[in-house]
């Protein structure tokens, strides 16, 4: 194992859940960062060459809330709090901090005094900074000049420039923050005279150093997904502990697609598989409601993974769970809930709920990014059909196979998607065109301008192929079931081979395919093409694909037993949703 440096910044934690990023934004500048308990003694930190106090949720004038030795201001070593760190330079050094009464979320802009000073060298006068605080510092220790101010904070920034001690009450480390780089920059190589020494490619025995330590002498046990973010975590921490110290259960929901556990076993070799088809199956039993559908699945998750717990001793004392939470997980909504806060809505049973309370879990990935994570993952070694897998929800193929509990002739009795519309949900009839979907027949502005014009459709497709005419076709009652499931799910393999085949997999984000009860006696499911574009799956473009390519799907999906037709989702989010549940 190579051994890390020497500290040139250590980062004293004050309990905000940025601090981890605070290190890891400064070792993205090459300049290795560590992070130490706020009160760590002044001479511990000896070989750094400079300090930051993060931020954190107390209040200075909370009882026990962090503090830190006040020797690290006599030292010489430049600091920079950050938030309450800035409050806690403040407080320590004889200014004054007043509790605020509204606090300030999010972006604000900052107004920097017109004082030159190492700091803020090189940035504008004004600019986009983002802040989370409650208390305000209000007047300044001796020797500190206020630096700048936004319109609810008096000061947002201050520093003893002679001394090299600065703080700031909005958090450069975020990407809100536009010039936080540039402000962490100056410190580092203005302010401390930090020099690079710090690789980027040293991450991977760092986070399995820390995962030694978080772990001591017990063992760990993940609930494998066969999603990137987990199998990435389970890899680090058997690369970390030795396989034998880490186990793993992956439970096979019979909603997934074909060769999933095939998959999981083939990348995460030693996990087991906890089979529960028939208890999911039992549980969605003429369930036709989307919403009702989810909230079984999640309640069944619960409960398999409760046996699970119970069943392999993980409440011994011996085991901790690893989760692959990465650093978005962490933040809800903009940024202040804690990851254990979040985690708990999927993880609510008990037993899960034990271990979380008593701290024994580990998330080796909870300061990356999703790209760094993919990137771990190459340098582990892992595959890339499992790096750049597309997005595919928990709940599965369930939500992907409609269900209805009404038939009669279609449309008076129509099929229903799930919508996003004015910022709520819809849940309204889908509407057919029959014409082939081709991008010469500018398809999506006319399915956008359809939907714009009436009130009760949320969604357009176009009819691709059919091996009946539209207005003979019939909506089945139907539920979820093995046969259906099936149906969908070879449907599905069909496309995702395809999909490879033609490298069509790399020009869309997600590609689900639905199956919906449109058709005939013989045939009494549709099967519906739902490729689309998306940065982050807030919004989405529907895709197009080459007709021939089409063409030539289309005619093999017409070829699976009980499809009676193939259609093709034109819908953009808004106002359809990328799944159909
Ligand atoms: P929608 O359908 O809301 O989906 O446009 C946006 C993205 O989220 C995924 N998705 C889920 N992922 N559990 C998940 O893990 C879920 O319950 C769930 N529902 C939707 C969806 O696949 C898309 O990528």
């Amino acid at each position: 194992m190579q051994v890390a440096p020497t500290p040139q910044i250590a980062v004293l934690d004050a309990g905000g859940q940025y601090c981890h990023l605070i290190a890891r934004k400064v070792r993205e500048f090459g300049v290795y960062a560590a992070v130490f308990p706020s009160e760590t003694a002044a001479k511990g930190f000896g070989g750094a060459k400079g300090l930051i106090i993060s931020g954190g949720p107390s209040s200075v004038y909370d009882d026990g809330s962090p503090t830190v030795d006040p020797e690290i201001f006599s030292t010489g070593q430049p600091v920079l709090g950050i938030c309450y760190g800035l409050q806690l330079a403040a407080h320590l050094l004889g200014g004054a901090v007043t509790k605020g009464v509204k606090g300030e979320f999010g972006i604000a802009t900052l107004e920097l005094e017109n004082l030159s000073n190492p700091l803020f060298d090189g940035l504008p006068l004004a600019q986009q900074v983002w802040m989370s605080h409650r208390d305000l510092v209000t007047g300044l220790p001796e020797g500190f000049r206020n630096l700048g101010r936004t319109t609810t904070c008096p000061v947002a920034a201050a520093g003893d420039i002679a001394r090299g001690i600065y703080g700031v009450q909005f958090h450069p480390e975020v990407v809100h923050t536009t010039y936080g780089k540039n402000l962490l920059s100056n410190f580092l190589f203005n302010v401390c005279g930090c020099a690079k020494d710090w690789d980027p490619g040293r991450r991977i025995p760092m986070v399995e150093e820390s995962i030694r330590e978080t772990v001591g002498n017990r063992s760990v046990f993940f609930f494998a997904s066969g999603g990137v973010d987990s199998t990435v975590a389970y890899t680090l921490c058997k690369q970390a502990l030795g396989a034998d110290r880490v186990r793993g259960v992956y439970v096979d929901t019979g909603l997934m697609r074909e060769g999933e556990s095939e998959f999981v076993k083939r990348t995460m070799p030693s996990v087991a598989i906890e089979s529960a088809q028939n208890e999911f199956l039992a549980a969605l039993e003429g369930v036709c409601d989307p919403e009702r559908k989810r909230h079984i699945i999640g309640e069944q998750f619960l409960r398999v993974q409760e046996r699970v717990v119970e069943q392999y001793g993980l409440l011994d004392g011996h085991w901790i769970l690893g989760q692959g939470t990465i650093y978005p997980d962490t933040i809800e909504s903009g940024g202040t809930a804690k990851a254990a806060l979040i985690k708990t809505h999927h993880n609510r049973v008990e037993g899960i709920q034990r271990l979380l309370e008593r701290n024994l879990i580990v998330e080796p990935l909870s300061s990356f990014y999703k790209d760094e994570v993919r990137e771990i993952g190459r340098e582990l070694g892992l595959p890339s059909e499992l790096l750049d897998r597309h997005p595919f929800p928990g709940p599965g193929l369930a939500i992907r196979c409609l269900c209805s509990s009404e038939s009669g002739s279609w449309p008076s009795t129509p099929i229903r998607s799930v919508g996003v519309q004015g910022d709520s949900r819809s849940y309204a009839p889908v509407h057919v065109i029959d014409e082939f979907p081709s991008s010469a027949a500018g398809l999506h502005a006319a399915a956008t301008e359809l939907i714009n014009s009436s009130t009760g459709i949320n969604r357009v497709v176009a009819l691709a192929v059919s091996r009946f005419p539209l207005d003979a076709m019939r909506v089945a009652a139907s539920t979820l079931t093995a046969a259906r499931l099936a149906r969908l799910r070879r449907a599905d393999h069909i496309v995702r081979s395809m999909c490879d085949r033609t490298g069509f997999e790399k020009r869309v984000w997600q590609f689900p395919v639905i199956l919906v009860p449109l058709g005939a006696a013989d045939a009494p499911d549709s099967i519906v093409l739902r490729p689309v574009d998306s940065v982050d799956g807030m919004t989405a473009q529907s895709v197009l694909m080459e007709e021939r390519d089409l063409r030539e799907l289309a005619a093999e999906l017409l070829t699976v037993d009980g499809v009676a037709a193939v259609l093709y989702d034109l819908t953009h989010k808004p106002p359809g949703t990328i799944e159909w549940e």
